[in-house]
């Protein structure tokens, strides 16, 4: 990934920063946002320390006005935009569906839908114009299977699935490949948050996510960081732009998936 620049939402934290310093590894320069200062400076000091290309800039993904001026500082600096990793995440409130806090909710529609889509128009205004890029939106098994007593977070998965497939669609003969990447469950970031939690939180669903995830983890079932963050710099590094508009599992054979591909449209 030598020469290319890459903006990672929620950067500084759980898998963004894993993919962060994972594409920095590559060669990348990344440039992260968040809302939280501290934690910023931090990783950018921490990853600057061990050598990798890392700045960080404060910008919320709904304020369109921040990430237009975060996308404007990445290209007077750098002259290029090849990436935006849309990883930035709320979680949204858990328990019944009948019951849930309409604002909290939304809020999570906010972060997770419109914010890559806010991500989106601000890194296109500069990737049309190259006529390449590539924009990679987290989703999650929540979005592909129902997650019930966690609606917010589910919904908002499956509405960046269908934001992910238009989008391409869209963008088809531009040079821009937009993918949706599924990491499967992963002992980082929410879902970590979510079983440290388990004997000490006071929210009885928190608690019950927080146990059914660490069943999942002792039962084998996520995948490995390593995986997680090496198929999405394969992603980012162009392996599967065959694939625009489809949804990659971190586990998944690239190079089986694109050849299916080739097979079924004959090219
Ligand atoms: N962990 C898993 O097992 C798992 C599984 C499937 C999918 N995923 C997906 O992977 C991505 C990362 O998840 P994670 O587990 O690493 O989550 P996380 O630990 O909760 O981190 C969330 C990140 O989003 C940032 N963020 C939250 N609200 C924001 C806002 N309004 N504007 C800008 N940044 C904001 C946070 O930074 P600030 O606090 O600085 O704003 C933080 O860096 C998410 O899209 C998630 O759905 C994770």
């Amino acid at each position: 990934m030598r020469e290319s620049t890459v903006l990672v939402t929620g950067g500084g934290k759980g898998l963004g920063k894993a993919f962060t310093e994972a594409l920095g590894r590559a060669g990348a320069r990344v440039f992260i946002t968040g809302r939280d200062g501290p934690s910023l400076d931090a990783t950018v000091a921490e990853l600057t320390g061990r050598g990798l290309l890392v700045e960080a800039m404060r910008a919320d993904v709904v304020d369109s006005g921040a990430m237009a001026d975060a996308v404007a500082r990445i290209t007077a600096a750098s002259g290029r935009l090849d990436v935006l990793v849309n990883n930035a995440v709320a979680a949204g409130p858990l328990g019944p569906t009948a019951e849930v806090d309409l604002d909290a909710w939304w809020y999570a529609q906010q972060v997770n839908v419109a914010g890559p889509l806010v991500a989106a128009q601000a890194a296109l205004k500069v990737m049309l114009p190259q006529g390449r890029g590539r924009i990679i939106n987290l989703v999650s098994p929540a979005g592909i299977t129902r997650w019930p007593n966690a609606t917010a977070y589910s919904v908002s998965k499956a509405a960046l699935i269908k934001l992910s497939e238009n989008l391409a669609t869209e963008l088809r003969r531009t040079g821009i490949a937009v993918f949706s990447y599924n990491p499967g469950l992963v002992d980082a970031g929410l879902t970590r948050a979510g079983i440290d939690s388990v004997g000490t939180t006071t929210d009885p669903w928190l608690e019950r996510v927080g146990r059914w995830a660490r069943k999942a983890r002792d039962a084998g079932e996520f995948v490995p960081l390593d995986t997680v963050v090496g198929t999405l710099v394969r992603l980012a590094s162009g392996h599967a732009d065959a694939l625009s508009g489809q949804i990659v599992h971190a586990q998944d054979d690239l190079e089986a998936r694109i050849a299916e591909r080739e097979g079924a449209t004959g090219c």
